[in-house]
């Protein structure tokens, strides 16, 4: 972490405004910007509640726009209804959005699919009506585990439209974290597909949902949809198991939404926390939605010719607020990607811009960072081989984006015309928080900039108190916002630990670490608890851990992160064996065996990099691992700190080899 604080730090370059952005932006010039946040600093309340009229279409209007009662329980225009699908998609239809291209769906073979918003309005109330036929209703939760298609942003609004609350796990996580998010949610219902296709490999989802409900909890789900994508191969189990196909034969294409209360849980999702179990974070519906769309506005700047593209999955945060809530919201068109930007080749993204005249680009430090290693080997592969004249914002998420790459995004993808937004944002909070405003904000690589309008972001110390500039602390949020987690589905008592500890004031405690320029440009250091952020992933250190343990060799585990050009972090993972320590070819043997372990436990997402054997690992005398020590081996630096309490110095020799 050190050597990228310095880095930050030691950049200075400014590049902006930009004026051919401005000249039409929501948000033009720092003046306007500031006029923003001043309305929203002086009068909360009444900021929040004029967006929330102006840009939600409620069943209900509310009377209240903050209930602060029972704190850090914070509940947003907590007397209204409305319905997110309706804001969504029934709110076009009467406008020329109707007939615009909602979705341009790029299968990873290249096909392309288009799909207005009429009709995905149209699919959305055939599936509402299917699932409610099959006797689900406002309350019950689905789990969606379906790969990047149009039938994914299908599941997700209709869930939205009936009140059914989703949680969509990722199709990279395994059949186990599939089981756990299943029972934790109370899941009674699974849409899926019979495989997802990446990379030109079919990879099996259904076998994955089949593994997992037949584990202790997985007979509360009473049906299983499946989406015939690739026409693999399915086990099937009669009663439970249903075509998408079939379920939506005769469906009305009408389907009334469902209004309900403004504090609805609209989803949860899965994070990774500092403790073993992932926690389930719970949005809201109006608050979230709200701020999804205006995100959409101050920060992608989005306007009826847009054509844009977030290249996340829909199994992570990003995809839910970029692909399905917030770009619907806006009316957009935007692109949607099955595959993998390294397939056929790694000019894959360029193409796609190229091809599809995309406007803003959205995506993620790790694919910026694998892509500038591909086209500087190979110029078939560069960006200046296309054109990508078409682009106007560029923006990256999910990790801090280091000055080099920020960069080389600017320079060659972006042409020195498109404002790179460098956005800090979590699951937790929603959507985006501070970054920067394409048409208004000066930018300084590797920077997030400034906090958006209403949000109250600070850098504080161990006792809450804000610290100078220049000086490095916690990442905090001093007061509530609509879009902000509500709590940890099933266990409120971790909510309140984790995300506002007394010691904090209240405010919320985002969980990074931060500083803060003489401008009052924000630069965040990365996390400062026991998570891990590999190639824009979020992992928990405990999480890989328990996984490991759970092996039957494994006497002991210890996971650290290192610093990694590509992924950002790599998971480095210190074993003592219940067996006398391996060498050679037989420690690789063993290294892999866990390695494929830890992917069928969590995913492969999860998998160790590096794995190093030791007889025992670092202990203080209290017996606490330590890993600050840990960290220093696995990055192989030398360590000048007294290890003399250290009940076998040798280990560190023997840790010091990786497999
Ligand atoms: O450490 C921060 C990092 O990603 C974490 C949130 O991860 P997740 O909940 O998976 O959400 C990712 C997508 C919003 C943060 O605590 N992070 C995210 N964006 C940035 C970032 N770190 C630095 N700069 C960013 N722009």
């Amino acid at each position: 972490m050190s050597s990228g604080i310095e880095s930050v730090l030691t950049e200075t370059r400014v590049f902006g405004p930009f004026e051919r952005v401005a000249a039409t932006a929501h948000i033009s010039g720092m003046d306007a910007y500031r006029a923003l946040y001043d309305e929203a600093d002086r009068d909360p309340e009444g900021f929040w509640a004029r967006q929330a009229r102006e840009n939600l279409i409620w069943d209900k209007p509310f009377t209240t726009v903050l209930d602060e009662s029972n704190k850090p329980f914070y509940r947003w225009f907590p007397d209204g209804e409305l319905n997110v699908s309706a804001n969504c998609l029934d709110r076009h239809l009467g406008t020329p959005v109707a007939d615009k291209t909602a979705i341009i769906f790029e299968a990873d073979d290249g096909e392309v699919t288009r799909i207005t918003y009429r009709e995905l309005h149209a699919r959305v109330c055939q599936l509402a009506n299917a699932i409610k036929s099959l006797g689900y209703q406002t309350g019950d939760r689905a789990i969606i585990y379906l790969p990047m298609s149009i039938e994914a942003v299908v599941a997700m609004q209709a869930c939205a439209r009936l009140g059914i609350t989703h949680s969509v796990v990722f199709g990279g996580f395994s059949s186990k974290s599939l089981h756990e998010r299943c029972v934790d949610v109370g899941a009674t219902l699974v849409i899926t597909a019979d495989e997802q296709r990446r990379g030109g490999r079919a990879i099996p989802l259904k076998r994955a949902v089949d593994e997992a409900l037949s584990q202790p909890g997985g007979e509360a789900v009473r049906h299983v949809i499946v989406y015939r994508r690739t026409g693999g191969a399915v086990d099937w189990n009669e009663g439970r198991d249903l075509w998408l196909h079939d379920v939506l034969e005769g469906q009305s294409n009408e389907c009334a939404p469902v209004p309900v209360n403004a504090e609805h849980p609209l989803f949860i999702l899965y994070t990774s926390g500092s403790t073993g179990k992932p926690k389930g974070v719970q949005h809201s519906s109006a608050g979230y939605l709200l701020m999804c769309l205006l995100t959409m506005k101050w920060t992608f700047d989005i306007k009826n010719d847009d054509i844009f593209w977030c290249t996340a999955d829909v199994g992570w945060v990003t995809g839910h607020s970029y692909i399905v809530y917030g770009p619907l919201a806006a009316g957009a068109t935007q692109i949607m990607f099955e595959g993998v930007p390294t397939y056929p080749t790694p000019a894959r993204f360029w193409e796609m811009i190229q091809r599809h005249q995309c406007t803003i680009f959205y995506t993620a430090p790790t694919a910026i960072r694998s892509l500038i290693k591909a086209a500087e080997s190979n110029e078939e592969h560069h960006p200046r081989k296309f054109d990508l004249t078409s682009l106007r914002i560029i923006g990256s998420v999910g990790e801090p984006i280091n000055p080099e790459a920020w960069m080389w995004y600017f320079t060659n993808v972006g042409r020195e015309r498109c404002p790179v937004l460098d956005t800090w944002w979590q699951t937790e909070t929603g959507v985006h928080m501070i970054t920067p405003l394409p048409g208004a904000t000066p930018l300084k690589p590797g920077s997030c900039t400034l906090p958006l309008p209403g949000i109250d972001a600070a850098v504080v110390d161990e006792s809450g108190r804000e610290v100078e500039p220049g000086r490095g602390g916690f990442l905090v949020v001093k007061r509530p916002w609509p879009a902000m987690i509500r709590t940890i589905w099933g266990d409120p008592e971790r909510f309140k630990k984790s995300y506002f500890p007394p010691e904090h004031n209240g405010y919320y405690l985002a969980g990074d670490g931060a500083q803060r320029d003489t401008d009052g440009y924000f630069w965040i250091m990365g996390r400062i608890d026991d998570v891990l952020n590999v190639s824009g992933h979020r992992l928990g250190t405990m999480e890989v851990e328990s996984a490991m343990v759970a092996h039957p060799l494994v006497a002991e585990a210890a996971v650290v992160g290192r610093p990694d050009a590509t992924t950002g972090e790599a998971v480095v993972a210190f074993v003592v064996l219940k067996r006398p320590l391996p060498q050679g070819d037989e420690a690789n043997e063993i290294a892999r065996e866990l390695r494929d372990w830890v992917g069928r436990e969590i995913g492969p997402i999860a998998k160790p990099r590096e794995i190093r054997f030791g007889e025992n690992l670092p202990k203080t005398r209290s017996g606490k691992i330590m890993r600050r020590l840990l960290r220093l081996v696995a990055q192989d630096q030398p360590i000048t700190q007294d290890v003399s309490t250290l009940e076998n110095p040798a280990i560190l020799t023997q840790l010091s080899q990786s497999y």
